[in-house]
């Protein structure tokens, strides 16, 4: 199993994350819209390490499409609007890859009212992403590598690994050390 961000790196991580966000805040009334179902992980342990007053909230969105390690169509859900009025919000999500997702959901949330549009991602596949598009915060730059755990599945699997490892969906997952 090739490791690319360990439990305790990501500990670290989402803690230097939280003071970041922390300072940029101030205190002011933050929400944090987590895109499902990646960030769920994430989403946890972050508020639970925040020190400062945040509500948090979901929102299902999805790129990739079954067996594919490429991205599709982004699909959001319909029929929920995170109730964000008067307060700055945060999309968070897992990895930053195209950009297509984020970059989709912002423009959605512009029209929510809230004080603020930022994003956040734990992974940041920086030579991938369409020119243009950026996130505010981001943990880690990854190189172009397919990766599971943590939040990030290959066909609905793998999300439940308390580290992410580097996937290839060629070869059995026995092999690469995983549960299969
Ligand atoms: P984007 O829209 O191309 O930026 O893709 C974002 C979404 O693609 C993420 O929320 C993930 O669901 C998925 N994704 C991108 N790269 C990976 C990866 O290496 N492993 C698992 N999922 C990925
Ligand atoms: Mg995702």
């Amino acid at each position: 199993m090739r490791t690319v961000i360990s439990a305790d790196e990501l500990r670290t991580g989402i803690a230097s994350l939280a003071r970041r966000l922390e300072a940029h805040y101030q205190g002011q009334p933050v929400t944090i819209v987590g895109l499902l179902n990646g960030s769920l992980l994430i989403l946890g342990d972050l508020v639970r390490e925040l020190r400062i007053p945040v509500e948090y909230d979901t929102l299902r969105v999805s790129a990739y499409r079954g067996e594919a390690t490429t991205a599709g169509a982004v699909l959001v859900e319909v029929g929920h609007v995170p109730p964000v009025r008067g307060r700055h919000l945060l999309l968070l999500d897992d990895i930053l890859d195209t950009g297509a997702t984020l970059h989709a959901v912002t423009e959605l949330a512009r029209g929510w009212g809230a004080l603020s549009v930022r994003t956040a991602v734990l992974l940041w596949k920086r030579d991938r992403t369409r020119a243009g598009f950026l996130p505010d915060e981001y943990i880690r730059e990854i190189p172009d590598v397919f990766v599971v755990g943590y939040g990030l599945d290959y066909n609905r699997q793998y999300r439940q690994l308390p580290q992410i490892v580097e996937f290839d969906p060629s070869i059995p997952a026995a092999r690469q050390g995983l549960p299969s």
